[in-house]
């Protein structure tokens, strides 16, 4: 990939600490703490489903999904299904993951589905040459069945925003107001990441939206993908992302 300038932040906590200093956006933001017993065992107590994710990671790998079941605690991930009993052999089990690097956990949010399948929304938010913050694209991503992640690298599939919604049962006037408060939310959240560092030209934020539509911010990527979206036939929204991309030097 060719050299562009902007700046990059690989922390998942650390951008999650900056997104709750702002009041507006804080709503948004499903709980999250870092990973240790303690912190375990309060998110187990209050969610019925917790995710658990690496600090760095990238591409949703290295994710692990946990349920609480009549019997215990069922994990889902790349390495498959399993069940624990109790909460220490839970404990242990992740902790083995988190020795190698710091986790965190965060409430699952129970992801909208179109056409049965779960989904999350990326919004893509550009600063032009004129320093000022806008939400230049929205599009879907559709988990493939049995993944936890919905994410490209894990099979997942790539959908326009309409669509999207409309498979998951919401009407053109529903559509457009998800539209225009994901596109607010997305200028909010440039604007809180340049209070941190002015160096910031893009940012991709995952959205999950609940079953009663409700967006919560999974996380926020500073060196977001959009190629994928090149394989679309209609290439209007990889244009309009890719117009913005330039004027910092981005080519693809
Ligand atoms: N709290 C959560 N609730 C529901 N799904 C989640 C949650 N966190 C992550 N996911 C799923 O996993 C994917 C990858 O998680 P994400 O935090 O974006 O990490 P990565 O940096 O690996 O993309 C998300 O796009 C979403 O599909
Ligand atoms: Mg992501």
């Amino acid at each position: 990939m060719a050299k562009y300038k902007s700046y990059s932040i690989g922390s998942k906590w650390t951008k999650t600490k900056w997104l709750l200093e702002r009041q507006d956006l804080q709503e948004y933001i499903p709980e999250t703490k870092l990973f240790d017993k303690t912190n375990l065992e309060e998110m187990l107590i209050m969610y019925p489903v917790v995710y658990f994710k690496p600090v760095r990671g990238w591409g949703g790998s290295n994710i692990v999904r946990i349920l609480k079941t009549e019997e215990g605690y069922r994990t889902r991930s790349n390495a498959g299904q399993d069940d624990w009993p109790t909460p220490d052999s839970l404990y242990e089990e992740l902790d083995r993951l988190a020795k190698t690097r710091p986790y965190l956990l965060q409430k699952g949010i129970d992801l909208a589905r179109t056409k049965g399948m779960p989904f999350d929304l990326r919004v893509m938010v550009q600063k032009s040459s004129r320093g000022t913050w806008k939400s230049t694209a929205i599009f879907a991503k559709i988990g493939k069945p049995g993944k936890v992640a919905t994410n490209y690298n894990q099979g997942g599939k790539l959908g326009f925003l309409k669509s999207t919604l409309s498979g998951a049962g919401y009407g053109p006037s529903r559509i457009g107001r998800t539209r225009s408060e994901l596109e607010r939310m997305g200028v909010e959240v440039g604007k809180c990441f340049d209070g941190h560092n002015k160096g910031f030209r893009e940012l991709g934020l995952d959205i999950g939206l609940d079953p009663d539509g409700k967006p919560w911010i999974l996380e926020v990527n500073t060196r977001p993908q959009f190629y994928p979206l090149k394989h679309f036939k209609d290439q209007t929204v990889y244009r309009r992302i890719l117009s913005y991309a330039k004027q910092y030097g981005r080519t693809r």
